[in-house]
């Protein structure tokens, strides 16, 4: 069975306040979950040990980034294994904010995802297409050509440590998500090109994201190519991020 996760990514908001409340709450609720979602927070870099702090290895913690070096003279950065040191979990690697404003490609992904995975973290991997990829009728070649190359460096036997998010780029923050029935015709894609590369697809967890709220959750994860979701915005308010992770039916 496919490890179901939602996972909060508060990007460049938050603070110590934050951590200590809201990381209290989705803890003290998360113990009851009787779904099997694994809690997921992905806070800024500077605040991962007040979240770990809070989480108590009950929510797992993430990294929104890091760099594409293990160590050295690269003022700023961050990487796999200082996150795993600090007790990190999950990273996150070529958001659309990264490929977007901070001009990260399919390479660059691809090699932090391979440093990623090979310092025993979990790599979730982002993928989406823009308005114009999807009104032209490229999406789903645009997202298997993301899937190909960001992930085209992961051996055998590091293939339970990828998780990837489709998260159309139109999505995201705009309040507009993908109908449930796009969605999951997408996530079908996905595997069927994870598949097509060796990877064990039908094990491998895939994750939306994109203006999911408590209201639409449940369409989205009723979806059986959906396995979790990566939220933004609705991460930030504790009652209806809780209310995303009971999204799922009971675990049968
Ligand atoms: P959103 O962000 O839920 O605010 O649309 C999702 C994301 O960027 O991961």
């Amino acid at each position: 069975m496919r490890r179901r996760i939602v996972a909060g990514n508060w990007k460049m908001n938050g603070s110590k306040d934050l951590s200590e409340e809201l990381v209290g709450y989705v803890r003290s609720e998360a113990g009851s979950l009787d779904n099997g979602v694994e809690v997921v927070i992905i806070p800024p870099a500077i605040y991962i040990g007040n979240v770990l702090d809070h989480a108590r290895g009950v929510v797992s913690v993430g990294i929104q980034n890091v760099g594409q070096w293990q160590s050295g003279a690269y003022t700023g950065e961050v990487s796999p294994d200082m996150a795993k040191d600090a007790g990190c979990r999950y990273v996150l690697v070529g958001h659309s904010e990264r490929r977007q404003i901070f001009g990260e490609t399919d390479e660059l992904v691809a090699e932090k995802v391979s440093l990623v995975v090979s310092s025993g973290l979990a790599a979730i991997v982002c993928v989406g297409e823009t308005l114009e990829e999807r009104e032209s009728g490229q999406a789903e070649s645009v997202v298997a050509g993301q899937v190909r190359a960001g992930l085209a460096s992961v051996s055998q036997e590091k293939w339970h440590n990828i998780v990837v998010a489709y998260e159309p780029v139109w999505a995201i923050g705009t309040g507009k998500t993908a109908t449930s029935d796009d969605a999951q015709a997408m996530h079908a894609a996905i595997r069927g090109v994870l598949k097509d590369m060796g990877a064990p697809a039908e094990e491998i967890s895939l994750l939306y994201g994109g203006s999911v709220k408590a209201d639409n959750a449940a369409a989205l994860f009723s979806e059986p190519d959906i396995d979790g979701g990566l939220i933004g915005g609705a991460s930030l308010v504790a009652k209806e991020f809780m209310r995303i992770c009971r999204s799922f039916p009971a675990a049968t």
